[in-house]
């Protein structure tokens, strides 16, 4: 990386290797907030290594939580369900989870705390409470005793849905949620992992109010990570890699079905569960490279996949359809608009809509400047169209990827073969 933190990524012939990956981001943030309001010591393996976990642990320690951090290992000593307010706002940086997840413990608070995040999360939408017209950070939140709800989303997203199961430890009763479509159900099995009293049924999940108590727990490696070098492994017919400890949850491993659908083999061993997180050793061959239609549920469960999914649509061989994905309008960046732009600077024909893309297939791409907007999907997302593209790519402001994946660019080059 230079400088300007941009990077260089030339073609390869083939890509092979054998890997384990940070902690998944998702996990890693509802384990470090229920640690933070359980009684006891909770020692978590494998933590995340993104930034924006850390800004979760930063923003604990604001609220008087103890926690020592040793590379992946970190140890964090309960302070019980009554957390100490904060005289400073607290600084989500570029994390949405973050911001999102910890309002609903805050919500529980008997203070007032101030959310603010970097510039890019400052424009996102989703806050409630008192923020900026239009729903923008900066965000207050005045907590105090609260009254069970019975809250019917009107938007699929697992970050809300966890904020609201998370103020519900704080509420004497029974808080209900239901979710339009199933998203992630890391919150869920987090909060029965620490003790929480739940019930599902469908798309419902009820929670009573209670107190938590600490976990000791290895994070499964993250999927959402794992996808860029699926996808990059299924770009060259007879590459092969192995990614060991990979989280395999039901909810959030839908992009292994696709790729097989797609023509790419996979075979899964070493199947373990820990806390509700099922993990495996996944073994993917590239082969054929089929088109795919992602729409409905579907978009829902493959939201944070779908950046390098379009990435390397140009070289299936029927293309890829993404629809129903507004949302991806409103993420780290305009995921749609950067993804479009930065396919079309790489000599791709594709259409772009108000809700998901239509990237015809059989296309070659020439190496092109293209930009990250400030986002870590698109930046890896590119890395990995790169591989196949004739000629340098340069990614601009690649230094994005650090809010989930600090060593994606190293690794990525660890299994090209040139
Ligand atoms: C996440 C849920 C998704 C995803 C985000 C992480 C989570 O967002 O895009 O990166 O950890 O619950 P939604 O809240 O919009 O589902």
């Amino acid at each position: 990386m230079d400088s300007s933190s941009s990077v260089i990524v030339r073609p390869a012939r083939n890509v092979a290797g054998k890997l384990t990956l940070p902690g998944d981001k998702s996990i890693s943030h509802r384990y470090a907030m229920l640690a933070a309001i359980a009684d006891g010591t909770t020692r978590l393996e494998n933590f995340s290594t993104g930034a924006d976990c850390a800004s979760t642990l930063a923003c604990l320690r604001v609220l008087g939580v103890k926690w020592e951090r040793d590379g992946s290992r970190v140890t964090i000593h309960g302070f019980g369900p009554r957390l100490s307010a904060s005289v400073s706002p607290l600084d989500c940086g570029n994390s949405g989870s973050t911001m999102r997840m910890l309002s609903g413990i805050l919500a529980g608070q008997e203070f007032t705390s101030e959310l603010i995040g970097d510039e890019s999360l400052s424009r996102r939408p989703g806050a409630r409470l008192e923020a900026r017209e239009g729903g923008q950070p900066p965000l207050r939140i005045t907590g105090g005793r609260l009254k069970a709800i019975d809250y019917k989303m009107p938007v699929a997203s697992a970050q809300v849905k966890s904020a609201i199961l998370f103020a519900g430890l704080f509420a004497n009763g029974e808080t209900i949620v239901s979710e339009p479509v199933r998203t992630r159900d890391h919150g869920e099995q987090a909060l029965a992992a620490f003790g929480a009293e739940m019930k599902h049924r469908g798309n419902e999940v009820r929670i009573e109010g209670g107190k938590l108590r600490a976990i000791e727990a290895d994070i499964p490696s993250d999927i959402s990570s794992a996808a860029f070098f699926l996808c990059a492994t299924a770009l060259f017919p007879g590459s092969q890699v192995v990614i060991s400890g990979l989280l395999l949850n039901p909810t959030r491993a839908r992009l292994l079905d696709i790729l097989i659908s797609m023509g790419v083999g996979i075979s899964v061993t070493q199947l373990e569960e820990q806390h509700g997180e099922l993990r495996g050793t996944v073994q993917v061959h590239g082969g054929a490279l089929n088109g795919a239609t992602i729409a409905g549920a579907d978009t829902a469960a493959l939201i944070d996949e779908i950046p390098v999914l379009a990435a390397i649509a140009p070289y299936t061989a029927n293309g890829i359809e993404i629809r129903d994905a507004r949302e991806l309008r409103v993420k780290e960046s305009d995921r749609i608009a950067a993804l479009a732009a930065n396919l079309r600077a790489m000599g791709a024909h594709l259409e772009e809509r108000e809700d998901g893309l239509k990237i015809p297939g059989g296309q070659k791409l020439h190496g092109a400047e293209v930009d990250s907007f400030g986002d870590h999907r698109i930046a890896m997302a590119f890395a990995v169209a790169a591989l196949r593209a004739e000629g340098e790519t340069k990614i601009s402001r690649a230094d994005a990827a650090v809010i989930s994946y600090p060593g994606f660019f190293d690794t990525l080059e660890s299994l090209a073969q040139r």
